[in-house]
């Protein structure tokens, strides 16, 4: 797709994501805790720009050898097209270079959708937190991704980057 670019999300993309998780999240962060996470260590922020516009973002915060996936959002015009598994791959991709061997999140119980976002990654549901979020309330379904540097996730990976370039070509 013309015009569609993934880079690393820098201050100048903080309004654009704000507007994004305004209307995916029932809480967002300030422009003042977007700057002090991106200034923090072990975290890497991306964002999916489409023709000049920020359309998506994902990051994750890396301790040792594990990623946490702590933001994934793509503006609801924007959604269905690949771009949150983009992102994750990605992400993934980073964090094993940066030596990370399981990645793990948290996502809503009620969110179908998101979990085959994150299925298809090769993400397995593992525990639940009850009552994790509010507004509306909902249990937290905590996924794991062991094994992350291993051919068989690489590959996962791999095929899934293989078919967004195939799906963009064709778009
Ligand atoms: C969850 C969320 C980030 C997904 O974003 P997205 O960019 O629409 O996700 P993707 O496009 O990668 O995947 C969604 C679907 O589009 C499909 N798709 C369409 N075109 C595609 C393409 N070119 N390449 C790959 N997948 C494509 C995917 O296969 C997937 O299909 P599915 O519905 O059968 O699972 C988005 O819905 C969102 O922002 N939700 C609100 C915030 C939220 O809940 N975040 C998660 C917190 S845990």
């Amino acid at each position: 797709m013309t015009g569609l670019r993934i880079e690393a999300m820098a201050g100048r993309h903080i309004d654009a994501v704000i507007a994004i998780d305004a209307v995916s999240y029932s809480h967002q962060w300030s422009a003042a805790m977007w700057r002090s996470e991106l200034a923090a260590s072990g975290r890497r922020h991306m964002v999916v720009i489409d023709d000049d516009s920020v359309v998506a973002h994902a990051g994750t915060l890396q301790q040792l050898d594990e990623l946490h996936v702590t933001t994934v959002a793509t503006h609801p015009g924007h959604r269905g097209r690949g771009h949150a598994t983009r992102l994750l791959v990605d992400l993934l991709r980073a964090g094993v270079a940066s030596g990370a061997e399981a990645a793990t999140l948290e996502v809503r119980a009620a969110d179908r959708a998101t979990h085959r976002v994150y299925g298809r990654l090769g993400f397995s549901p593992a525990g639940i937190r009850p009552g994790y979020y509010s507004a509306p309330t909902d249990d937290a379904v905590i996924m794991w991704l062991h094994d992350l540097s291993s051919s068989e996730a690489q590959s996962r990976i791999d095929r899934l980057a293989t078919d967004i370039e195939s799906r963009e070509a064709r778009a």
